[in-house]
Parts: structure tokens; sequence; C-alpha cells
């Protein structure tokens, strides 16, 4: 479990985030979610030790990071897997260069087990063999794949994802959104990701924080999003123009409501 208690940040004299205050549950997929600018990527550095708030604390499993001696918080940082914003892949590395690198950077494993445990997470994602292919030479949905695999390497506790399924048609989102939740159930991970896609929403939103200006404006379950009252979350959801379901579901519970049903 993941608690961020009362996180202020500002850049010079603007204030990004506002008395942000979050739980984040073990096994979960919890979204963080908001119109772009609104502070979502700053409010996950701050989550990660990136960035360091004005004020607040972030506290992992009970341990305020703040609080943590410089050991401590190396082993903290090792439990944290991250899929940046952009799959942020090494282009000069190939596949299997990018996914070995956490483990070069913090194990002593040998090169055969390093190789063993690459392999193991290439298996993961669906992609076996790819080792020796460079980011170039691979797809989007391929690219998004290895940054999650590079991410899990580590058997993480906590997975961080900021706009897995930018620039991915639909459909690969699906699979990068099934791959996320699978992983989170798999491994009982603390993951958190950041979207503006109401698709992945509805599919794997087990807890949704929707992030307006800066400060939490509203929070709940992809159930809950369906009938939400907030009316500046509603303005969010109707400008997506994906969530034709949800505007439907929402048509029909008017209906009914309207009907006395
Ligand atoms: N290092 C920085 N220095 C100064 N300002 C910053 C910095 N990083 C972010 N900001 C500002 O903070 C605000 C929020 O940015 P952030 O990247 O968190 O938005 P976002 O919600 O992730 O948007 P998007 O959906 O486009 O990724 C923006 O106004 C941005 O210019
Ligand atoms: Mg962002």
């Amino acid at each position: 479990m993941i608690e961020i208690q009362h996180i202020k940040k500002s850049f010079g004299e603007k204030t990004i985030l506002n008395d942000v205050s979050l739980v984040m549950e073990t096994g979960k997929c919890n979204l963080i979610i908001g119109s772009s600018g609104s502070g979502k990527t700053v409010l996950l550095k701050c989550i990660v030790g990136l960035f360091t708030p004005d004020e607040g604390h972030v506290i992992y499993d009970g341990q305020s990071m703040t609080e943590l001696s410089v050991q401590d918080r190396k082993e903290l940082r090792q439990q944290i897997g991250m899929l940046f914003q952009g799959s942020a892949l090494f282009d000069s590395m190939t596949v299997e260069q990018n996914i070995k690198f956490p483990l070069d950077m913090f194990t002593d494993l040998k090169h055969k087990d390093k190789i063993k445990k690459v392999n193991e997470v290439l298996a993961r994602v669906n992609m076996e063999g790819a080792n020796k292919k460079f980011p170039s030479e691979i797809s989007g949905g391929m690219k998004k794949r290895v940054g999650i695999a590079r991410s899990i390497v580590l058997n993480p506790k906590y997975l961080f994802c900021d706009e897995p399924n930018s620039g991915l048609d639909p459909q690969t989102s699906l699979v990068i959104d099934k791959l996320i939740k699978d992983l989170t159930l798999e491994y009982n991970i603390t993951t958190v990701v950041v979207t503006h896609d109401m698709n992945s929403v509805m599919e794997i939103g087990d807890h949704i924080f929707y992030i307006y200006q800066g400060h939490k404006q509203w929070e709940g379950s992809n159930k809950d999003i369906i009938h939400s009252k907030d009316e500046k979350l509603n303005q969010f959801i109707f400008a997506s123009e994906f969530l034709q379901d949800a505007k439907q579901m929402r048509m029909m519970e008017a209906e009914k409501e309207k009907a006395g049903v």
C-alpha cells in the first residue's frame, strides 16, 4: 500500500500540486486520470522520489520515503518498477540490453542468470526471441511490452506506468492494459497507472483518482465513475471520444430514473 499525505509541489511561483492525499492499495490497479497539464506526471514523480514534494509524505507500506536512510531508500528504489511516459528505451541498446540494465545497476547476478531473468520476463510479455532487436526495429506496442518487461525484471512490489497506451491503437492498448492488470494480480503489486484513456479506466480502474488543476477532485472505482455527480469529472469524461459505452449506460440510467424504474 502506498499512502500519499498532503503533498504540495510548486515550481517557482506556480503551484502544481495542492494538498493531494491518496491511498493506493496492494494488488489493485490505481489509476490517476486528468487532463493534460493537470499535474499527473509531477504527482507520479513525487511518489517515486524523482521530485521532492515541498510538503507532505509518501509512505510505502508504513515506511515514509522522506525519512529513510540512503541505504533503505536504495532498497526501496529496487522494489519500484517504472514505465515512463513514452517507452523510454535506450535506442542504442538491444531489447536484451535494455531489459538487463536494471539487473546490471542493482544486482550482482552472473551474466548467465541475468539472461535467464531477461528471457523469463520477455516470455511473460510475449516477446520471446526478440533479444537482439533494436527499439527502432519493433512496433510501438512491442516497445511498451519491452518497457514493461524491463520494469518487472527486478520483481517489484510497486509498479508505475505513465501513459502506457499513448500512441497505441485501441486493440494494442487493450493488450497492454490486460498485461498490467494480470501482472498486478499475479505478483500482488501495488500498481499506479497515469492515463487519460477512458477505455483503460473502465477496463482496469480498480481505484481511480481524478486530478483537476493539481488537486484530487474525485476518487472511486470504475463502477462508481458511471454514476458520479461531480461536474468537473463529468466534463472530463464526456470530452472523451472513447467512452461511448459509459455514455450510453448513463443515458439509460437517466431514462430509467425519469421513468421512475
Ligand atoms: N520540471 C518542471 N519544471 C517546471 N514546471 C514543470 C516541470 N514539470 C512539470 N511542470 C509543469 O507542471 C504542470 C503539470 O505537468 P505534468 O507533466 O504533471 O502534466 P500531466 O498532467 O502529466 O500532463 P500530460 O497529460 O500532458 O502528460 C505543467 O504546467 C508543467 O509545465
Ligand atoms: Mg504526463
